[in-house]
């Protein structure tokens, strides 16, 4: 995921005030949050904070995070309206009910808030998505459940935020997997 750094300053400073992060990972996105954001939830079902590096991003946060172990999909422990931001991102590839996650990360949004992501998915060109849609059950097995050919900015508003700026742009690496969604939406 490293090699991804170059774009996540520009998605993760939009972040402001309490922030759920979806998929948090090994914390990459630490390093790119700005001085307005206040508190830090990072939920990922994976539990890497034993490792050292992950352990230090985490101790040198400007910020209090609080890691939780749990799946987006599963139902989120929190009040309606809790965070003012929610932050994805290169994971709702990988959530296996996204729908279900997309509509529980609005919930716990704030009316007004913003839900801020950086994705790849569905190729716009015919071509390159009947190429992701070959590849994709093979593509799935192999990469812990990623979905390379999902539309992503259909997903966001079917799951009740009204898109305010999105960039579609491609990424380094092979088309099927390059198909940038960068935007913020809020929720309507
Ligand atoms: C490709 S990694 C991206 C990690 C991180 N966001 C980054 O940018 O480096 C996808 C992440 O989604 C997480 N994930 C998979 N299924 C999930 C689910 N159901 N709910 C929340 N996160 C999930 C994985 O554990 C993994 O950390």
């Amino acid at each position: 995921m490293r090699q991804m750094d170059p774009l996540r300053a520009d998605t993760i400073r939009e972040a402001e005030g309490e922030v759920l992060e979806v998929g948090f990972g090994t914390g990459l996105n630490l390093a790119y949050y700005g001085p307005a954001v206040k508190t830090l939830v990072g939920l990922d079902p994976l539990d890497v904070t034993d490792v050292d590096k992950v352990r230090a991003r985490i101790q040198n946060s400007a910020f209090p995070i609080e890691r939780r172990a749990l799946r987006a999909d599963g139902g989120l422990p929190f009040d309606a309206g809790r965070f003012d931001s929610v932050v994805t991102t290169w994971t709702l590839c990988s959530i296996p009910e996204v729908r279900k996650a997309l509509r529980e990360m609005r919930r716990v949004l704030k009316p007004g808030g913003r839900y801020v992501f950086i994705e790849h998915g569905r190729a716009d060109e015919d071509a390159t998505a009947r190429w992701q849609d070959r590849i994709n059950p093979l593509w799935n097995r192999m990469c812990d459940g990623c979905n390379i050919n999902r539309k992503i900015d259909r997903l966001v508003e079917e799951g009740g935020f009204e898109m305010e700026r999105l960039d579609r742009f491609r990424g380094q690496g092979p088309g099927i997997v390059a198909q940038m969604y960068r935007g913020v939406a809020t929720r309507s």
